[in-house]
């Protein structure tokens, strides 16, 4: 497996990045053509840095970072797996590489939202009164099976949370860490 800038790939493998995105995040992206336009659009702006994992020349996962705050900060913006080649170390390559690139480019900080929108919710700030004890409940978190599990293995911390952000009991979580 190797890490590769998405500028260079070619169209078939570009089809196969939208492929993963829409079957991996299809609330985001419900469509292939969703998919590809966001690719797109990610592609046509110089300022957003997209990395792959290619094995045997097929885009199994890759992610994205869009420059903000005077790129003092970067988002994360997506990142995604092919589902059957998850907990391989795969998503652990990629973001690495991202925040490698961040780092080159004098980030101090990475960041990234997590919807808890799935089903009835996945971590234990679903369903719950987010204006009441945020700290208490930020010191208690505990992400089940969402994707905020995988981010904190890789020293990402709460930062924050949009309460209702994708209806009611159904926030998005940010997650930063410091990359100096
Ligand atoms: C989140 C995602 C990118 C992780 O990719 P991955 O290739 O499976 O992750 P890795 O194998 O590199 O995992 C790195 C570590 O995190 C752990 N991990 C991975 N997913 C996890 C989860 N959901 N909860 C808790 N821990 C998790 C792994 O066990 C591994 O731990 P280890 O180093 O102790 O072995 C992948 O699951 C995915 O594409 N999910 C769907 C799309 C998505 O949710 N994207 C993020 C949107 S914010």
């Amino acid at each position: 497996m190797k890490i590769q800038n998405m500028y260079e790939l070619n169209k078939v493998q570009i089809v196969q990045a939208a492929q993963v995105l829409t079957d991996s995040l299809p609330v985001g992206w419900p469509t292939f053509d969703d998919a590809l336009a966001e690719i797109e659009e990610l592609l046509n702006d110089p300022q957003n840095t997209l990395l792959a994992a290619v094995e045997d020349d097929t885009v199994i996962g890759w992610g994205g970072i869009l420059p903000q705050y005077k790129g003092n900060v970067f988002e994360l913006h997506p990142l995604a797996v092919r589902s059957d080649r998850r907990r391989k170390g795969i998503g652990r390559a990629i973001l690495e590489a991202l925040e490698e690139e961040a780092r080159k480019r004098g980030g101090l900080t990475m960041r990234v939202g997590a919807d808890d929108e799935v089903g009835d919710g996945e971590t234990s700030f679903a369903n719950t009164d987010l204006y009441d004890d945020l700290p208490g409940k930020i010191l208690n978190f505990c992400p089940g099976t969402h994707q905020s599990g995988f981010y904190m293995k890789l020293g990402y911390k709460i930062i924050g949370v949009v309460p209702d952000a994708n209806g009611p009991g159904k926030p998005d979580i940010y997650l930063g860490k410091r990359l100096y």
